[in-house]
């Protein structure tokens, strides 16, 4: 079955869970509900991944060591381009974020209808946006009050909330960050999808 498809169902689930809750407010009980079939469909197993990393990484080492030989000057440049890689989107107000209380978070869409993300105030009092599927096998993620960080239900991940880095856990980069800025004395707008870190903070 396609994982994309899957995905989703599973986050049209979450937000309409979130919907019918209070004010599109995101919340673990609803990811993890809509979630829960997905973990079925895709079990995880810990010590297999641990194998499959393993071997992986051999073939990486074989394969990154022949690449080197061929186009290290062409990748390098590469590298340099993605880290200054930008994209500008039409700019967006967060609909209630400004009465988001610290240790929160809600759920909205950027850049498309389709792409759903993630607008967290931190414990901070910090706003951090994110695209909200997982770097794994794109469950959405949610905010967790309690440890003050992003983190996936599916298989145990886990994500820096101030900078989408992954603290633990499978998933292999970060989440895709959303550039905000914070206008008008309150209000929080998405204005693009950015590679690195581009916060703003109250
Ligand atoms: S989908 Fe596997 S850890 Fe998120």
């Amino acid at each position: 079955m396609n994982s994309n498809y899957l995905n989703e169902k599973t986050v049209e689930g979450v937000l309409a869970a979130d919907r019918e809750s209070t004010n599109e407010i995101s919340g673990e009980i609803n990811v993890q509900t809509a979630t829960a079939p997905y973990q079925a469909e895709f079990p995880y197993e810990r010590d297999e991944e641990s194998q499959v990393t393993r071997r992986e990484f051999c073939n990486f080492l074989f394969l990154t060591s022949s690449a080197l030989f061929l186009g290290s000057a062409g990748f390098a440049g590469k590298l340099a381009y993605n880290a200054s890689f930008e994209q500008k989107f039409t700019p967006l107000k967060i609909e209630g974020a400004e009465a988001l209380a610290p240790g929160s978070a809600l759920n909205f869409r950027y850049p498309e209808e389709k792409d759903t993300a993630i607008l967290i105030r931190a414990a901070d009092g910090g706003y951090y946006a994110y695209e909200q599927k997982c770097t794994h096998l794109t469950c959405p993620v949610y905010y967790s009050k309690p440890n003050d960080r992003i983190e996936c239900p599916c298989h145990e991940g886990g994500f820096d909330v101030h900078t989408g880095s992954v603290l633990y856990g499978p998933p292999p980069r970060p989440l895709g960050l959303i550039a905000i800025e914070v206008r008008n004395g309150g209000e929080v707008w998405a204005v693009g999808k950015a590679a690195g870190d581009k916060h703003e903070s109250t």
